[in-house]
């Protein structure tokens, strides 16, 4: 038998996000496809969104959030044993976008490895940190979200070129003597993972010698929307579930912002009582894949002060088609106040 010590419970000990200063309004975007402000709000709830600069990259966002979160945190970076990074925009294969990353936060040393989970990938995170630290494997860890998805975005295509943004969140995840993450409720329905795309492949452009095409994704709306409301509903209940509350205990519901219709319908089919605050930061931020949860975790913070130390649902879902959720107790008051 190996004789281990076993970890502890582990909690969200701060948040950060980072947003790209340039704002792009539903107005700049209707014009190359044949669309209006009015569709774009009724349909998606969302007014406008934040495009990074061309030379600002994936790491500058992801190494803002981060700052913000262990500030926020009060924990040094050196106490940082494991970097997760979830992203579907870095444009290198390797190495990872992690190790780039402890590098210019100036720790080196920890055990760095980046995740594709697309829209789930910051909940496949959180569960995976929460497990490290519980299991002793990992002390403090450092959950990021970011994406560029401007790059990868087709900016003529009339299903996409309104919804995807970019944008960077992160926690650090710590030790806690008490449990302030539930367990992780995860999966995927893989049969329908041409749902949502990013093509062509490598390889595909490599045969074409290509230099015109780029990787774009393309999603098929409504039936994730259908798949959305039917069953991360249903995920979200058994999160709740898991976690041994009921909707009514939660004092936030912070899904993936995809669509503020969605948002919404999830919220009845959960249950959720009209004390629960539900993020809508896909008004301002659009559809940030793995970055929305920590973003609108962060943004709903800085307006909603109250709810530090609350129990917040989070749910992520999308390519795959795969997802992830669990019920957080949402990060304590830093003592100095969040800016986003
Ligand atoms: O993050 C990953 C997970 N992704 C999601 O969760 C996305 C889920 N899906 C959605 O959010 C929605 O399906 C969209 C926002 C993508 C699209 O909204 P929709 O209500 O499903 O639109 P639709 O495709 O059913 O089209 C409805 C109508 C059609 O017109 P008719 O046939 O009713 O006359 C479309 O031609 O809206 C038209 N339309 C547009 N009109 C203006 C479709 N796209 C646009 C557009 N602007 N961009």
């Amino acid at each position: 038998m190996i004789r281990v010590k076993k970890g502890t419970d582990s909690r969200i000990l701060g948040v950060g996000g980072y947003q790209p200063s340039r704002i792009v309004p539903n107005s700049e975007i209707v014009d190359r496809i044949d669309s209006t402000d009015e569709w774009i709000r009724q349909r998606t709830g969302i007014e406008e969104r934040r495009f990074a600069a061309t030379d600002e990259t994936i790491l500058d966002m992801a190494e803002a959030a981060c700052r913000q979160a262990l500030e926020r945190a009060n924990i040094s970076i050196n106490e940082i044993d494991t970097v997760i990074v979830a992203t579907i925009t870095y444009p290198y294969q390797a190495p990872s976008a992690a190790t780039a990353l402890i590098a210019r936060l100036g720790n080196p040393k920890a055990a760095a490895f980046d995740i594709n989970a697309a829209c789930a990938g910051f909940c496949y995170g959180v569960g995976m940190a929460s497990d490290f630290i519980r299991s002793g494997t990992s002390r403090h860890v450092l959950v990021v979200g970011v994406e560029k998805l401007s790059d990868f975005t087709d900016p003529q295509d009339r299903a996409t070129a309104f919804i995807f943004a970019d944008g960077a969140g992160a926690v650090v995840i710590g030790p806690s003597d008490y449990p302030g993450i539930g367990p992780t409720v995860w999966g995927s329905d893989a049969d329908s993972r041409d749902a949502i795309l990013m093509e062509p492949s490598w390889n595909e452009l490599r045969e074409e010698n290509s230099l015109e095409r780029w990787p774009n994704i393309s999603q098929q709306g409504q039936a994730v929307f259908r798949w959305a409301v039917f069953s991360m509903s249903k995920a979200g209940l058994r999160a709740i579930e898991a976690a041994g509350i009921t909707p009514a205990d939660l004092a936030a519901f912070i899904p993936h912002q995809a669509n503020v219709r969605i948002i919404e319908s999830m919220a009845r089919e959960i249950g959720i009582p009209d004390s629960v605050v539900i993020a809508k930061d896909i008004r301002t931020s659009g559809n940030t894949s793995a970055a929305s949860v920590p973003l609108a975790m962060s943004a709903l913070l800085k307006d909603r002060p109250d709810l530090h130390g609350g129990l917040a649902l989070l749910i992520g879902y999308g390519a795959g088609l795969v997802f992830a959720g669990q019920v957080v107790e949402l990060p304590p008051k830093p003592s100095s106040p969040p800016t986003k």
